[in-house]
């Protein structure tokens, strides 16, 4: 907690460090009721930083001081200063030693940042600054050391001692406690650090990289997990062979492990040699993670993984240069991801969470440039910005420099600037010198915030044959940034001509076509490029995969998005022209809603949804991907001001009609899935997945109808399917129906069945939550008092509370602010408890700018309520103050 207003952090006012740290020497006792631990700091002045002796100022928090000295000479109060966060004392030459001891209390730490106890066993979580609760230090990450790491604890309540970096010592006490060291050969910042204590068990197995080196891979669990860590080994082996041969990376330890814990701030931290887990994020089983929890195991397994060269041998200079490492870690992954699974649909999933998350991030008050140049608490800076668009910002580099290049780039980054921690200039001076593109423009991508808006207009000459496409880009003010200079806009494109077929693309002044896709860059406020030898006026397909992060409006016509639906080469922008039309019928019917009158749906969006749904050609996965409606959430950023009830009264609508319409289809397609499910045994291939999603999908349009048959079928999907995948989707379906007994019924065996099992706990929760029906406030302050939920643990926060306040609109938003009060509440409570998750809790509150003025006047009252509630800490006051100014 803060006893005056945090500081703000600036970018410009950065300076390299005074002293380095060459070799780090750690102990830890780990007891029952408190922690010691000593260090020894081999430290020297930093030749980089200017000439003369100035104070050396350690990073230190929650630290009891129990002894330090300098060069082994003990050091008296007199001889340092001691305040809240610093420790401060002049070192008396250019090359020294320091040794301290500190007691610090992981058994009641519940912020889990530093060392903490999850489940009974010893964890630590050190990004972004957690470290300095730990010992004290230079805890920032252009400070990198060579650690060397000693834990003792009670053997047989801690038979497994783990740190960063190769074992090499280990031996037992006489009193029942042993100890072990682990040396990390690679110079790390203190964020990279680990440690774990734990009774543990773990699966082994091994991999033989491409230069013929044999490492032992291990994930380690509580041992009633130990049945589900091979879909996250197998997982793992993947990504680093598609590391080695896309990136050429090669692993560099003899040992690579990973450590599940249950109470975890993120989804996993990828400590040098020693990545921690959310457990949510590496265990899985058929019987109790659902396909999309598979998939993302194998992404966070592989971004943790990909983070050894991106970001742990180069890291990052300062922590404004965040994206460096993630946007470019999360590119990696979810190409891998589309690698490994369907390209098209991972694009459409990743586009869509974009669209919704982070560009309502970029439009409130939290908005902020990939490389941010301020902040309060850095904790808060770990966002959908600093990641997602991060990616979306190296892919478009990707783009832009195409396949080859962007490899070249990267190879000279890495060799360039291995051991470093470096700056996001320095990764585009790699890929700049290495392609020869001058990327000067293209950098205010992560200078400037906000989504820009690119309006884009055609005119065709028929004489001349000539068609032309005019740009135009703007981008909306954000806090701090009135004016936005333009962006370099990848644009990638196509037309058609009316059967359908690609046109080869030729502009004005080319000497012969050149493909029927292509890229153009407009980087002007207004930008024309005409196309020749256009004999009749085209369609244009336009931002094909998404080729960047940009609000494009084109006025297509519905038929026009029927049209490209069917025959555009690009499956993403097949799904968008599918996006785009629902979103103008949709909100025809918001409008309709609003005037009071009958809704009425575009026969055409049933026509669209018809011809899909009975293409037995196209990939299952596309058409459960096509059936989706967009999500409320993504209704709601696109209005100036979101109508809660009247986007959901649309919504539900159009569903019920499409059900009504379609239902024999569905119904067929149905009984055609679960029917290959109950005959072929279950496996998270691509295949079995885009099978399950078709039928999910259609079951839950099914069960619109209401029918008894259908609750039928639903009841035989739940009880008798093979998996958490078809399992959880009926119970989901069967929850938000009027069955009330069934619905009932259900819950309890599934609560009764899987009590014991937290992360399906998880998703019971989740399912209730997230569920629009009536009462839907009640229902989750009822759960609250479950005896599996509790606060004290992320998962189970975000689950209940997280999943109420983003995923159920209707609820959330009731008019009478008690949903708002709620949530305001558990922020309060959490602020003391674990200032992170309290934190990001909050997001729903900070967009009230999207509400009518009845519900902004609630909101804000909300978060003036938790500005005033006591001590806040950085973190909740940053988001709170900044959502209010
Ligand atoms: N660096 C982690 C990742 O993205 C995320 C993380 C940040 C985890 C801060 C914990 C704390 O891979
Ligand atoms: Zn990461």
């Amino acid at each position: 907690m803060r006893s005056e207003q945090p500081k703000t952090v600036y970018l410009k006012d950065y300076r390299a460090p005074d002293y380095l740290i060459d070799e780090t020497h750690l102990t830890f006792e780990l007891f029952e009721d408190h922690t010691l631990v000593h260090a020894q700091l081999v430290m020297r002045r930093n030749p980089a930083a200017g000439s003369g002796l100035p104070p050396l100022v350690l990073d230190g928090q929650q630290l009891e001081l129990l002894s330090l000295a300098v060069d082994d000479v003990p050091l008296g109060e007199g001889d340092y200063q001691l305040g809240d966060s610093h420790l401060t004392l002049q070192p008396p030459r250019d090359e020294f030693v320091i040794d301290s001891s500190v007691r610090i209390h992981p058994e009641s730490n519940t912020a889990l940042e530093g060392l903490y106890k999850s489940s009974g066993m010893f964890c630590t979580q050190c990004e972004a600054e957690g470290f300095r609760k730990i010992t004290f230090y230079l805890d920032r990450p252009d400070v990198m050391s060579k650690f060397t790491t000693t834990l003792s604890a009670v053997q047989k309540d801690y038979p497994v001692l783990l740190s960063n970096g190769n074992p090499i010592a280990s031996g037992q006490e006489e009193d029942g406690r042993h100890w072990a060291t682990w040396q990390d050969p690679f110079m790390k910042p203190a964020y990279l650090f680990a440690l774990v204590a734990g009774d543990l068990w773990c699966i082994e197995d091994s991999f033989r990289t491409m230069s013929g080196r044999d490492v032992a891979l291990r994930i380690y669990v509580e041992p009633e997990n130990i049945g589900k860590l091979q879909h996250g080994m197998d997982s793992l082996k993947k990504s680093m062979k598609w590391d080695e041969e896309v990136y050429g990376r090669e692993y560099d330890l003899d040992i690579f492990m990973i450590v599940a814990v249950n109470d975890f701030n993120m989804g996993a931290m990828e400590n040098k040699g020693l990545n921690i887990f959310n457990s949510s994020c590496v265990l899985a089983h058929p019987e109790t993670a659902t396909d999309a929890a598979h998939q993302r195991v194998e992404a966070v397994v592989a971004h943790e993984y990909f983070h050894n060269w991106s970001g742990n041998r180069v890291t990052c200079r300062d922590w404004f240069q965040l994206s460096l490492k993630e946007g470019f870690t999360v590119f990696r992954d979810a190409e891998f991801s589309a690698d490994m699974n369907s390209r098209t649909v991972k694009r459409i999933e990743d586009v869509a969470f974009l669209r919704t998350q982070q560009f309502a991030e970029d439009g409130g008050p939290m908005a902020h440039p990939v490389r941010p140049d301020a902040y309060m608490e850095i904790s808060n800076f770990y966002t959908l910005t600093i990641y997602e668009k991060g990616a979306e910002v190296l892919r478009m580099i990707h783009t832009l420099l195409g396949a080859e290049a962007f490899r070249q780039g990267s190879d000279l980054y890495f060799d360039r600037h291995d051991g470093q921690a470096v700056t996001c200039d320095d990764f585009i001076k790699a890929m700049e010198d290495a392609s020869g593109v001058d990327l000067a423009q293209f950098k205010r991508w992560y200078t400037q915030s906000g989504t820009p808006r690119l309006a884009v207009e055609e005119a065709y000459d028929p004489v001349a044959h000539t068609y032309s496409l005019t740009f135009r880009q703007s981008c909306p003010p954000t806090p701090g940034q009135e004016h936005k200079e333009p962006f370099v806009i990848p644009v990638a494109m196509g037309l058609l001509d009316a059967h359908g077929n690609e046109l080869p693309l030729r502009l004005a002044g080319e000497d012969a076509a050149d493909g029927t896709s292509r890229v153009l860059a407009v980087s002007a406020a207004e930008q024309r490029f005409t196309f020749v030898d256009v004999a009749h006026k085209p369609l244009p397909s336009l931002l094909r995969g998404f080729s960047a992060p940009v609000k494009l409006s084109f006025p297509y016509s519905r038929d026009q998005l029927m049209f490209l639906m069917q025959h555009d080469s690009d499956g993403f922008n097949r799904w968008e022209a599918g996006q785009q039309l629902s979103v103008q019928v949709l909100q025809e019917l918001v409008d309709q809603h609003q005037r009071d009158e009958a809704l009425s749906l575009d026969p055409r969006l049933i026509a669209a949804l018809r011809s899909v749904l009975a293409d037995e050609s196209l990939d299952a996965a596309m058409v459960a991907e096509m059936l989706s409606l967009p999500a409320e959430a993504y209704l709601a950023e696109l209005s100036e001001v979101a109508d809660v009830d009247a986007i959901h009264a649309a919504r539900e609508f159009a569903r019920r009609e499409i059900s009504r319409e379609l239902f024999d289809l569905l119904w067929a397609r149905y009984q055609t899935c679960r029917e290959a499910s109950r005959t072929t045994p279950y496996a998270a291939d691509a295949a079995q997945i885009a099978r399950r999603s078709l039928q999910n999908i259609a079951l839950s349009y099914l069960a619109l109808a209401a029918s008894d048959e259908v609750v039928d079928v639903c009841e035989e999907q739940f009880e008798h399917a093979d998996n958490m995948t078809e399992r959880l989707a009926a119970l989901a379906v069967l929850v938000n129906s009027p069955f009330e007994a069934e619905k009932a019924n259900a819950l309890a065996k599934f609560a009764d069945y899987f009590k014991d099992d937290a992360l399906v706990m998880d998703q019971w929760f989740s399912v209730q939550a997230g569920s629009p029906l009536p009462g839907g406030l009640e229902r989750v302050e009822a759960l609250m008092h479950h005896p599996a939920f509790t606060l004290k643990n992320p998962n189970k926060v975000r689950a209940l509370i997280g999943a109420f306040a983003n995923q159920n609109h209707v609820n959330f938003h009731r008019l009478d602010g008690a949903g708002y009060r709620f949530l305001a509440d558990q922020v309060i409570a959490l602020n003391a408890l674990n200032p992170q998750i309290a934190s990001r809790l909050l997001t729903p509150l900070t967009r009230w700018r999207k509400f009518d003025s009845a519900r902004q006047a609630l909101m804000r009252g909300e978060l003036e309520r938790i500005l005033a509630s006591g001590e806040l800490s950085s973190d909740v006051f940053e988001v709170v103050s900044k959502s209010l100014a």
